[in-house]
């Protein structure tokens, strides 16, 4: 699990005059709005005795959050700002803290950046034109698999197991007509463009949905993913103007668990009296996905190449692999699952804040401890090497022993 990423911690329309817990990379948090609408994030847990402040309340001018357990109120920014048992004139010390963590809510979904990294230097959220574009009719949807996050995005991105995977986009035995276009890859993002033969469409009354594909008709899909939100983005062109674009936030609730927050929109057939099927197709083709990725092992995915090899289809989910790799490698990113257990249940550990690291620059100190991360190993790749193209790459190169594509 990565830090200094936005993810989805819920959506927007769960947070109204109630704090409401979540948890994102392990970590409990507390979401509330405030009197101007904000939705702010701090950790879940006072400073004073360890109480969740998302079995609390909202305090009456609606800029805190309020322990159960002794009254203590925070704000938005993390800050302890009334300890009842004191009186009004106590002077909180500065630094009664908890990690805050900056929120934006697009899409209909609150996402909370999970890290300390300054604002300039976050990637951004991954772009939906199609939510605010009228051409296009939207659901959302939301699914929670037993899997690691990273495998439920590579999952998602992988175009060759919709033969075997999912009947309705396609054959087992025309799997290797299907075929990668082209790649374009970014520093935290990429997206590619393959053309795949997929069965004709079946249902609808009297069978009309056959109308819209016919068998084998070619069929242009673009799946993307964004490291932000551990986001799968997948357009599929079923023909001019006809399009079907799934986005699909998957947060890592914790290394076991993986909600997926998820729109699907269509840019045809518009009206809600096909919202029903639309939906129901979407829940097959989860499911169908959660049986092979859930029982995919090892349970993690794997950091190199070691112990397994990769072939020509498997290009595009190298681009998800050597970004992810570089945010471990070179960045120091990736949580110390190993450490971080071995206090487990002794001591709080968050993950670090834009505030803490404000405070510790200043010398001002932190009461929580941060949760350990895995040193890096290599200097940072510069941006122009890292966004190489991979198109040219061959087999040998794809399992190549310097791990080039781990
Ligand atoms: S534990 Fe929160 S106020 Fe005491
Ligand atoms: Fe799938």
């Amino acid at each position: 699990m990565l830090i200094n990423l936005w993810y989805v911690a819920e959506w927007s329309k769960t947070v109204k005059d109630k704090p409401v817990k979540a948890k994102v990379l392990g970590q409990n948090l507390v979401l509330f709005r405030d009197l101007e609408g904000n939705v702010k994030c701090t950790a879940d847990v006072c400073l004073h005795r360890g109480g969740s402040l998302s079995n609390g309340w909202v305090n009456k001018k609606r800029d805190c959050v309020v322990c159960p357990y002794h009254g203590w109120e925070y704000n938005g920014e993390g800050k302890c700002t009334k300890i009842p048992s004191e009186g009004d004139d106590f002077k909180v010390p500065p630094r009664f803290k908890v990690d805050a963590y900056p929120v934006e809510e697009r899409y209909g979904m609150i996402w909370v950046f999970m890290g300390d990294l300054d604002e300039k230097d976050r990637y951004p959220i991954p772009p939906l034109p199609e939510y605010d574009d009228p051409n296009f009719r939207g659901l959302e949807t939301e699914f929670t698999w037993q899997a690691e996050a990273s495998r439920v995005v590579e999952n998602g991105i992988d175009i060759a197991h919709a033969s075997f995977v999912h009947p309705v986009f396609g054959y087992p035995d025309t799997a290797e007509d299907n075929y990668i276009e082209s790649i374009e890859k970014h520093e935290e993002w990429a997206v590619s463009h393959n053309v795949m033969y997929p069965p004709q469409l079946k249902g609808g009354f009297l069978g009309w949905r056959k109308l819209i594909r016919k068998d084998k008709q070619p069929t242009v899909v673009h799946p993307g993913w964004y490291l932000n939100g551990m986001t799968v983005k997948i357009q599929i062109d079923l023909r001019k103007d006809w399009k079907i674009v799934m986005f699909d936030a998957n947060t890592p609730v914790d290394e076991h668990t993986t909600r997926t927050f998820a729109w699907q929109f269509r840019s045809f057939m518009k009206s809600p009296l096909f919202d029903k099927g639309s939906l129901k197709r979407l829940s097959t083709i989860l499911h169908e996905d959660a049986q092979i990725v859930e029982a995919s092992q090892p349970y993690y995915l794997p950091e190199t190449l070691a112990n397994e090899v990769s072939v020509k289809s498997d290009k595009f989910m190298s681009t998800f692999r050597m970004a992810r790799r570089r945010c471990i490698e070179e960045l120091g990113w990736q949580i110390d699952l190993d450490k971080r257990d071995s206090y487990n249940g002794k001591k709080v550990l968050t993950i670090p804040s834009p505030g803490r690291k404000e405070a510790l620059a200043e010398g001002r100190g932190w009461v929580f401890e941060t949760m350990p991360l895995v040193a890096p190993v290599k200097t940072p790749t510069e941006k122009k090497d890292f966004e190489k193209q991979v198109d040219e790459l061959t087999v040998d190169q794809l399992n190549s022993k310097d791990n080039v594509i781990g």
